[in-house]
């Protein structure tokens, strides 16, 4: 049966997974795949309607840079319709004898877009509109296939498409908002270029997944990583439909929890119906961490004890074969390798260690990105306090904390978490942005408190608003209430004599400071 989707090959763009979000929204089923985890003879078992190649940091003259192995001129003869995007585009051209070269005044931001033939790919956009470029390199020769059919000022070669076959290209990034037309010409593409139904209903998710659940767990027993927020709660809800009591969730306490957290857990669960079993591991955790201050080490052995937990765990339960994750599609994307490089390491992504454990992974959101995931919530009714919270990383404060973690510090930032969390719900605000919390740094400064000289830590508040936490920008909050936080904070917490507040937004910062 033919499957239906859109495959996005990633080469490591920022924007890739935005890509995948115009698509999905569309009500098509779209698939964001490594550019290195994937053969030709793979993409045709699974037969994709379209597949768009997209931007990434590669460049295609560099002889030292490996380009994928999937770039090679047999991607083109698959039959199948074909949309590069950015360096996309510059791989088609570098792949059938075209010329990129880099760019003499690189390009990044807004353009004034000039139609200069007409295509099926821009059916519905004006002659003249605005585009997003982001580009260091440029093409400057087209291969004698192709029809040049778009420019801008400093970009003469805007947009292509080949003369006969369904291969169409763009410099500029039709994924980003700032694209007047951008989500036209994706429609375009999708819709009228590959034909591709409508055939991704987020309703249909919870009746498919749970009925899959049930036909692979049959009668073994589950274990859930269970965190307590909104993507391990959903998880939990929906693999409860389908096996009841044969699902186990374990709450770890790691000591890196915001303050009142097990009880807030235990009471929600009680309210939800849902078995749950809490884990005081917070010595094991402090022990383990007392003297690293590498974040991504620091994540490493968080990860690693909370594998090693659920394995104890799992040998006191008979007949479990299963452990499930609220992992959903941006721990994945953040996490995965992009030509080596990687932003960092999600706590709850990467598998589980064969040597560690031999239970099979039910991972039901891995596809979701965290918006979608909030209407499978709606969905099924879960209460207020689940839909509204903000994001909990796994790794907790471990990694608000920057370097070396120590009972100190944790108590130290549990008090003036407390407080911020407070001021928020006080002053309404705590909904109307997407995630608030203190970074700890391991910066003292001196300060003077009632005549009287302190050398304490200095404490961030980061605040930010996002729509799926690829990006952030930071909300421009009144100086009154980020001086209340301020004041409340050094005037009850001992410790903290400097609050600063961070103004960046992801990129190019992360949201996390580790
Ligand atoms: P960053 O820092 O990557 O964070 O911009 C994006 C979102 O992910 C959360 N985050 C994590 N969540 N395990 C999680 O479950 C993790 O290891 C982890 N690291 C970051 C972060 O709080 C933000 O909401």
């Amino acid at each position: 049966m033919k499957k239906n989707f859109i495959l996005i090959l990633d080469f490591g763009s920022q924007y890739s997974y935005l890509i995948a979000r115009r698509i999905r929204e569309m009500g098509i089923y779209t698939v964001l795949q490594s550019c290195y985890d994937i053969s030709i003879s793979r993409i045709l078992l699974n037969k994709p309607n379209g597949i768009i190649l997209s931007g990434g940091p590669l460049s295609v003259y560099d002889k030292n840079i490996k380009n994928p192995l999937i770039i090679n001129k047999d991607l083109f003869k698959l039959d199948i319709p074909i949309f590069g995007i950015c360096y996309g585009m510059q791989i088609i051209c570098h792949i059938f004898g075209g010329k990129v070269e880099k760019s003499k005044i690189k390009e990044y931001g807004k353009s004034n877009l000039i139609i200069d033939f007409h295509s099926k790919i821009f059916h519905g956009v004006q002659k003249k509109s605005i585009v997003w470029m982001s580009h260091f390199d440029e093409v400057t020769k087209i291969p004698k296939e192709f029809l040049i059919i778009g420019h801008t000022e400093y970009c003469a070669i805007a947009a292509l498409i080949h003369k006969k076959k369904d291969i169409y290209a763009v410099q500029f990034h039709p994924e980003v908002k700032n694209t007047e037309f951008g989500e036209t010409i994706l429609k375009n593409f999708v819709i009228n270029i590959c034909k591709c139904p409508k055939n991704w209903k987020i309703h249909d998710f919870v009746k498919k997944t749970v009925y899959n659940i049930k036909k692979r767990v049959l009668k073994k027993k589950v274990i859930l990583g269970f965190s307590g927020g909104i993507d391990s709660f959903v998880t939990a809800i929906i693999i409860y439909k389908a096996i009841g009591n044969s699902l186990n969730c374990i709450f770890i306490d790691t000591g890196l929890l915001l303050k009142k957290e097990k009880d807030r857990i235990t009471f929600l669960c009680k309210k939800e119906n849902l078995p749950i079993k809490i884990i005081d591991a917070r010595n094991r955790f402090l022990s383990k961490l007392t003297g690293v201050s590498d974040p991504e080490k620091k994540r490493k052995i968080i990860g690693k004890e909370f594998i090693s937990i659920f394995q104890e765990e799992s040998e006191k339960i008979k007949d479990v074969e299963f452990l499930a994750q609220g992992t959903i599609y941006t721990d994945v994307i953040e996490s995965s390798s992009k030509n080596g490089f990687y932003i960092k390491s999600h706590h709850n992504v990467g598998g589980v260690p064969k040597k560690l454990m031999k239970l099979k992974l039910i991972e039901p959101l891995k596809k979701l990105f965290k918006d979608e995931v909030r209407k499978i919530a709606i969905q099924l009714e879960l209460p207020k306090e689940i839909l509204k919270r903000h994001p909990f990383p796994g790794p907790g404060l471990g990694i608000r904390i920057i370097g070396e973690i120590n009972e100190n510090k944790i108590s130290i930032l549990k008090k003036a978490e407390s407080i911020l969390m407070q001021e928020l719900i006080k002053e309404n605000i705590y909904d109307s942005v997407s995630q608030a919390f203190i970074v700890l740094l391991p910066i003292k400064s001196v300060g003077v408190m009632g005549d009287k000289r302190t050398y304490e830590y200095t404490a961030v508040l980061r605040i930010t608003n996002t729509e799926d936490f690829m990006t952030a920008t930071v909300p421009h909050l009144s100086y009154n209430f980020l001086e209340k936080i301020s004041n409340r904070i050094i005037n009850e917490v001992d410790g903290i004599n400097r609050m600063v507040y961070d103004i960046t937004s992801k990129p190019p910062s992360t949201i996390e400071w580790e």
